[in-house]
């Protein structure tokens, strides 16, 4: 049942605050602002050398940034990659190893085609799903379930941030168990994840602008996304989202990547999408945005007050977001990203629910 809304992928982006509190509701003890793991976990952080993450489309993404909070949180290296191709790397693994796997259907056979490698090669199989009665989540050692509820739009959303929730408290659990993080520090980053539900309503309090910002965009034949640090996987998902159900062709970059190649597609016709909170970053992303403004481009810049008030008048659009701690900025920033390739789908008159040749569980190789 769509309830009041048009599709969907509208009624599960508008879902967000709420699942993501239900999920945070399984990790976290609220009275003592402490990530809660369960008692029987077969490993232990403080032992573990380094982590497998493994993962396809948007469930890859969420993983990309788990990574990024583990090395960053927890000091815990993580090798990351497509399920595709690690089933086929023939990938050496340390007896005793960690492997995570993300998906939301539990049913994409690249994914657990690789878990059941790790499993020969004696990992401990961590899953981290959305469907409990599912083949990944049957045959994981551990499963981390996302509270998401079901989801029907083909593009993820909801189960998308739920991922990323349950990554977070998985950071954070790594970091105090590897004595990296003092009670403070989980603390201060538990109290962060508490306020995601809060900013991720005012995120979707944006909509009316987004729209306007997404008609202009439905007449792009190519746009191009960047973002930095955590908000490079961000720039990714906003691009597949975008391809997915606009079918506008879309790419993500690392901002720094810029230089390297696709600033020789920039002119006035490829707007440019720019995800940039006023964090330790800001001032590198922003130069790269005046690299594409000094060519023409039309940027889109996702930021808060601070970055708005910094970048000047360059961008053709500015989203202004609330101010945030870094850590949960992915989780946030995740919903206009959503709402604008939902909107430029809208516009375009696309099956949003239902996009061509795609179908919901990717069950073939
Ligand atoms: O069910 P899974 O999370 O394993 O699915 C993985 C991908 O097929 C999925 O995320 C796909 O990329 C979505 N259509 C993205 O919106």
């Amino acid at each position: 049942d769509k309830g009041n809304f048009r599709h969907f992928m509208a009624k599960e982006i508008y879902e967000q605050p709420e699942v993501i509190s239900h999920t945070l509701a399984n990790y976290i003890d609220m009275a003592t602002e402490t990530v809660r793991l369960p008692e029987d976990l077969p490993f232990d952080f403080s032992q573990l050398k380094r982590i497998t993450i493994c993962a396809c489309g948007t469930a890859y993404y969420a993983g990309l940034v788990g990574k990024y909070w583990m090395e960053k949180y927890a000091r815990l290296p993580v090798d990351i990659d497509v399920a595709s191709e690690f089933r086929y790397r023939e990938v050496p693994l340390e007896e005793g190893g960690l492997a995570i796997f993300i998906s939301q259907s539990g049913e994409t056979a690249d994914t657990l085609a690789s878990l059941r490698y790790c499993d020969s090669q004696g990992q401990h199989i961590l899953s981290i799903v959305n469907v409990r009665e599912s083949t990944i989540a049957r045959e994981s050692g551990t499963v981390f379930p996302t509270l998401a509820g079901p989801e029907i739009g083909v593009a993820s959303t909801k189960a998308f941030t739920c991922q990323l929730t349950v990554l977070a408290c998985l950071a954070i659990a790594a970091g105090r168990q590897r004595g990296i993080l003092a009670e403070s520090d989980e603390r201060k980053l538990v109290h962060a994840l508490v306020e995601v539900p809060r900013l991720a309503t005012q995120a979707l309090k944006l909509e009316p602008q987004i729209e306007d910002i997404a008609r202009d965009l439905s007449r792009a034949r190519d746009v191009l996304y960047l973002g930095r640090g955590l908000n490079y996987p961000l720039a990714l998902e906003g691009a597949l989202k975008l391809k997915e159900i606009s079918y506008i062709h879309a790419e993500g970059y690392a901002a720094g990547e810029l230089k390297h190649g696709p600033i020789a597609l920039i002119d006035e016709n490829v707007p440019v999408i720019v995800v940039s909170p006023s964090d330790s970053l800001f001032d590198k992303t922003i130069s790269n945005m005046q690299e594409v403004a000094a060519r023409g481009g039309n940027i889109i810049l996702l930021t808060d007050e601070d970055g708005a008030q910094a970048s000047g008048d360059q961008p053709q659009a500015t989203l202004v977001l609330p101010k945030m701690f870094q850590f949960v900025q992915p989780l946030i920033y995740a919903i206009p990203v959503q709402l604008l390739a939902y909107h430029t789908a809208v516009f375009m008159g696309t099956d949003v629910d239902q996009p061509r040749n795609l179908a919901k569980s990717v069950t073939v190789e």
